[in-house]
């Protein structure tokens, strides 16, 4: 459009000057000519004047149109001359969240779409006993990153893992990191969060707004920072009925918050939780938009852009498409909408917003909901048959087993997709492992089955039942004699 506005004001600013410069010509007064009365030499000095006149107003409308064509020039150049790869060219990123689901995909698709990018400074905190090299390296390795070997086999040159754990002061950050930070980053995306839906509200908070906080301070500090892109989530209002592109007030103060939540102790913090959160549905929600406040006072002289994305899916084509099919049941209504964006569309989503962001300088905060929303609208009993049917025809390679969805809004029925759908076949894998000499993988999902069976058993049998209480208390009764008659005769030994 604004291509097509430019040629347009370009074609009739030229026939402008042209018709300017043919009236010019015309109405140029012949001096040689005599005998001309008064009258006629007054009247048409009057004409002279209402001309020159016009002449001014022309002109000055030809310098409004002449600042309009410079200005649509200026910026169809800017859009035409730096393009996402040359926008990245030689700078250098920081991204936090590079161990995450989000965070991984950006990263190879920056290094594989953007090659000439200086170098990605990732904030990777320890864990599991390894060093955020050690972890950087084994996401390296992984098949998110086989196209990129391929493409561009030395990229691992480009990435820096920095030692960070975001929830400490100053983002633990070494003195000498910092420096290093501080003097050559350009743009910075910050993925990282807590997305805990059940993440109680003091770590929710520590994580998604005063980590988000301390960061944009050590943005302030930068030299050559250019963005400062924020990746937030589309339902931080989602008790509201529309969402526009803007940062609503918050629900409490941050700062307030972080201040009250410094002298409660647990139990009070979770009794005032629901208190707090009102009409939001959880911790994580009610934080993204506080931090989002956060993002925008705190960041108000910084060039801040916000990337809003729904529940982030598999990848739609780049660097493959995804699915391993583990999850195979949910609870979801198959009226409800739902708002799945491919992952690779949110990261896409995010690097070019950054490159608008650096390249157009724009006066306000950039916000982009990345949604399908109403506008093309799926739900999630459409997600169960187009899962179904498109993992038939087109089968996973190294899938653990073929995706299906169990979509059901009925508690019950969805404690029974759980369990036979995700707790059986994890635990039948593990003794699979098990057997096989390898250590179990599902362990958890196994101990998390095996309590939950214990405590159906529990609610469903024994504590509803007046017969189930009296076996109950007749095998308890049982186990005692027998530990009793064990304990009596093992001491008539001695
Ligand atoms: N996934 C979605 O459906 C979705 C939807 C909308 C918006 N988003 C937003 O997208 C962003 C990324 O989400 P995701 O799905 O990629 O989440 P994720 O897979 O859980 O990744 C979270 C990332 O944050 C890092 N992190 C957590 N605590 C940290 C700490 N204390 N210090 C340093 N790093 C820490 C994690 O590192 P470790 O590996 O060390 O834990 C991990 O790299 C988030 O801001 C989220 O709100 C996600």
């Amino acid at each position: 459009m604004g291509m097509i506005r430019f040629a347009i004001l370009k074609a009739f600013y030229s026939y402008r000057m042209k018709k300017k410069e043919g009236s010019k010509a015309k109405g140029k007064p012949d001096a040689t000519k005599n005998g001309v009365v008064k009258a006629e030499k007054s009247k048409r000095k009057e004409e002279e004047v209402d001309e020159e006149d016009e002449e001014d107003e022309e002109d000055e409308d030809e310098e409004k149109e002449k600042d309009e064509v410079e200005d649509e020039e200026d910026d169809a150049d800017k859009t035409k001359m730096v393009s996402i790869p040359e926008y990245y060219e030689g700078k250098n990123v920081l991204l936090t969240g590079a161990t995450g689901f989000l965070g991984k995909v950006l990263l190879e698709k920056l290094l594989r779409s953007c090659p000439k990018v200086n170098s990605v400074y990732v904030l990777v905190r320890q864990k599991a006993g390894q060093t955020p090299q050690e972890r950087v390296e084994e996401i390296l390795s992984s098949k998110l990153f086989d196209r990129l070997r391929d493409e561009n086999p030395d990229f691992r040159e480009k990435i820096i893992a920095i030692n960070s754990e975001l929830t400490q002061p100053k983002l633990a950050l070494s003195e000498e990191d910092k420096e290093v930070i501080i003097d050559s980053t350009n743009i910075i995306f910050h993925c990282a969060a807590t997305v805990r839906f059940n993440e109680n509200l003091r770590d929710a908070v520590q994580l998604n707004v005063i980590a988000t906080r301390q960061l944009i301070l050590l943005a302030q500090q930068m030299k050559s920072l250019e963005v400062f892109m924020h990746v937030s989530t589309a339902y931080a209002y989602c008790n509201r009925k529309h969402i526009d592109e803007v940062v609503y007030p918050p629900p409490v103060d941050p700062k307030k918050l972080i201040d009250s939540l410094e002298w409660m102790d647990d139990g009070l913090v979770n009794d005032i939780t629901p208190k707090l959160i009102g009409d939001r549905p959880n911790t994580y929600i009610y934080t993204k938009a506080l931090a989002e406040y956060v993002v925008q006072q705190e960041g108000a002289k910084l060039n801040v852009a916000i990337v809003r994305p729904s529940i982030v899916g598999a990848s739609w084509k780049e660097p493959f498409p995804a699915g391993k099919g583990i999850l195979r049941t949910m609870r979801a209504s198959n009226n409800a909408l739902a708002d799945l964006v491919p992952v690779d569309v949110v990261v896409n989503t995010s690097l070019a917003a950054a490159w608008y962001s650096g390249v157009n300088r724009p006066r306000n905060i950039m916000i982009y909901n990345c949604t399908t929303g109403s506008t093309n609208p799926f739900h999630w009993g459409e997600v169960e048959y187009h899962v179904i049917s498109t993992f038939k025809r087109n089968p996973l390679e190294q899938a653990f087993r073929r995706p299906n969805v169990n979509l059901t809004s009925n508690h019950l029925l969805y404690h029974y997709w759980i369990a036979v759908s995700h707790k059986a076949p994890a635990f039948l894998y593990d003794i699979y492992l098990r057997m096989t000499g390898r250590s179990p993988r599902l362990r958890n999902i196994r101990y998390g089955f095996n309590t939950i069976l214990v405590i159906l058993i529990w609610r469903i049998f024994i504590a509803r039942s007046q017969m189930a209480r009296n076996i109950w208390y007749f095998v308890v009764s049982l186990c005692y004699k027998f530990l009793s008659y064990f304990r009596a005769s093992s001491t008539m030994r001695y």
